[in-house]
């Protein structure tokens, strides 16, 4: 494919803006086409969810197994009806508070999504993303838009046009520039076509704040591992994630233990980076390359950061990163659900 347009368009501060430098990328989402485009979780790499010759291309150009399904981006509720057979009570709660925002709620599919879209489930996963770039390119391009991250598969989604015209260069004929993302991890997944709701990705908006709304306590599915429960449900987990070309190791966030890791590394012959908070960052020595988070606790901008902080090792032929942990709490249970896939050594299902 030729060389890829990469277009700048300014985001601007509310969600009903109508921006005129996205008319050639709806049309060319209506031509059957695949764009990327920002979210405010991390970029998308888009294409009319109604087509499966069109969704077909998003599988091409991220080299992405096709039992793993995608998720449908709506621009209005009115979107639903198009795509979804009901709308369980559990669902239009989350609705109702959550979007536009980072929650995709798994719903009981419509025989007009294509099998391609959702891997053949009977469910499909549908978001309404808190971005007014991407509203407006649905808006525009009139359909609802099947969107996975626009990285190839298997890398940290994009959080940088950076990032996305590293992955997709020549592989697509367009990439909408806004900017960095804001939230930087991938949506929370929430499937609510089961009596219980149940999270299969955690995400920016946690089990406690679904839960607040909800009023009953519900299921979380944290075992990345492919556990016989979640194979079926969630076939995105089986595959490894979110991974840089360095190795990955975690370590807990302390000083001395970094810094006798890194020693470790070194007396391998490894060349060794460092992923850390600003406070370790500050104090370790003798590590190739070092890249910081924020500062410790700071779990907003380390989610920001994460995906950047992994990918920036791989200009530097780093051999292993060390990340630091983070506590379990809020978003921390996403970033280390992120980092404990990026850490698994490469399945034999790849
Ligand atoms: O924030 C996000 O969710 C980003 C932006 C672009 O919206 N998208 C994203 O898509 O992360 P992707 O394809 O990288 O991840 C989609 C996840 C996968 O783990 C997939 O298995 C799950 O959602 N998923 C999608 N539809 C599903 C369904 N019907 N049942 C169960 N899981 C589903
Ligand atoms: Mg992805």
């Amino acid at each position: 494919m030729k060389q890829t347009e990469v277009r700048i368009v300014e985001k601007l501060s509310t969600n009903q803006q109508t921006y005129p430098q996205l008319e050639r990328a709806a049309a060319l989402i209506q031509e059957g086409e695949v764009v990327a485009f920002p979210t405010e979780t991390v970029y998308g790499l888009g294409a009319n969810a109604l087509s499966a010759k069109a969704v077909r291309k998003i599988y091409r150009a991220k080299g992405r197994p096709s039992d793993n399904p995608l998720i449908v981006h709506i621009s209005s509720v009115d979107m639903l009806g198009t795509l979804v057979d009901a709308i369980p009570k559990s669902a239009q709660k989350l609705m109702d508070v959550f979007w536009p925002g980072p929650l995709t709620i798994v719903f009981p599919k419509q025989a007009n999504v294509p099998d391609c879209v959702t891997g053949g489930l009977r469910t499909v996963g549908i978001r309404m993303p808190n971005h007014p770039i991407a509203l407006d390119l649905i808006r525009q391009a009139k359909v609802p838009i099947a969107a996975p991250s626009a990285n190839i598969s298997g890398r940290p989604s994009p959080t940088t046009v950076r990032h996305v015209i590293e992955d997709m260069n020549e592989r697509i004929p367009l990439i909408i520039d806004g900017g960095d993302t804001q939230v930087g991890l991938e949506s929370t997944v929430i499937d609510c076509s089961r009596s219980v709701p149940i999270i299969l990705r955690p995400g920016k908006i946690t089990k406690e704040e679904i839960e607040a709304i909800l009023g009953q306590t519900i299921d979380e599915a944290m075992d990345h591992s492919g556990s016989d429960v979640l194979a079926p449900c969630a076939p995105g987990m089986k595959y490894r994630h979110y991974a840089p070309q360095a190795e990955v190791k975690l370590v807990a966030h302390s000083e001395k233990l970094v810094q006798e890791a890194i020693w470790q590394q070194k007396k391998a012959g490894k060349s060794v980076g460092v992923l850390s908070t600003n406070e370790i960052c500050q104090t370790v020595q003798a590590a190739d390359r070092v890249f910081s988070l924020g500062a410790a606790g700071d779990l907003t901008m380390c989610s920001q950061r994460l995906y950047d902080g992994l990918r920036n090792f791989d200009d530097y032929r780093i051999d292993v990163i060390l990340v630091t942990t983070v506590e379990e709490t809020g978003v921390g249970k996403a970033i280390m659900n992120r980092l404990a896939k990026a850490s698994e050594e490469v399945s034999d299902l790849l």
